[in-house]
């Protein structure tokens, strides 16, 4: 590839700047210093802007924990959407959320732009589970606990085995590994309750980063994007 797209991609810059960083000679390749931004290079090439390691990225993982009144679209006519969360910078990596969480949840949503893994994350075939924290709005019985891990009549569907976990005597944490539309709040109808409060805990393997505020985000680290490729993408 062009040793241009390499530091913008590697360095988050627009295409403009990193020609410009080339042509000012703070490039290297090794040890020479190059300054033809259409110079060929490898994705694993040893390249240094102004003596830092830039190192190339094809893809890009965030782990963003949604705020409420936020769709997970890339486009949308008249709601916010999650990517608008993001800097600037990111805007040409054309990223969108792998899976979707209601305008009112919260939570961990993966935003990327490897189209491979978000398809291999979304399959119903590699049964993901995703864990939820929930309010809701009366106390929930060991009977309803134990109907919602069996599985409960949701209208299209009776959902499949879940983990329920009581935290209060109106909250609970549910891992399911499924991903019906609204399947948490049908789940919660279905046994005579109403979800007030929804947050995703959890996607596989992956925890929400506590230290990440509503509406923050982070890339994820490179342990944990060895742990996607090795659990979903690694055929
Ligand atoms: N289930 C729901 O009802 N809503 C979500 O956002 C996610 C799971």
């Amino acid at each position: 590839m062009r040793l241009d797209k390499f530091i913008s991609d590697g360095a988050a810059l627009t295409r403009t700047q990193a020609r410009k960083i080339i042509k000012q000679g703070r490039v290297t390749c090794g040890e020479t210093v190059i300054k033809d931004p259409a110079f060929h290079v490898d994705e694993n090439d040893d390249i240094y802007m102004d003596e830092d390691k830039v190192t190339y990225k094809r893809f890009i993982y965030i782990m963003l924990n949604k705020p409420q009144g936020y769709v997970s679209a890339t486009e949308d006519k008249r709601q916010n959407t999650v990517l608008q969360l993001l800097d600037e910078s990111y805007s040409r990596y054309k990223l969108f959320p792998a899976g979707r969480l209601d305008i009112d949840t919260e939570g961990f949503l993966l935003l990327t732009n490897d189209g491979e893994l978000a398809h291999n994350l979304l399959s119903p075939n590699k049964k993901v589970g995703k864990t939820y924290f929930l309010k809701l709005q009366n106390s929930v019985s060991d009977e309803e606990i134990r109907q919602l891990e069996e599985g409960v009549d949701i209208g299209e569907c009776i959902t499949k085995p879940a983990k329920a976990q009581r935290i209060s005597p109106n909250e609970i944490k549910l891992t399911i590994t499924e991903g019906k539309f609204h399947q948490i709040k049908r789940m919660a109808q279905a046994v005579g309750n109403t979800v007030v409060y929804l947050k995703r805990l959890s996607y596989g393997q992956l925890y929400l980063d506590e230290s990440l505020k509503t509406g923050d985000y982070r890339l994820l680290t490179e342990k944990e994007i060895e742990h996607l490729y090795n659990v979903y993408k690694r055929k």
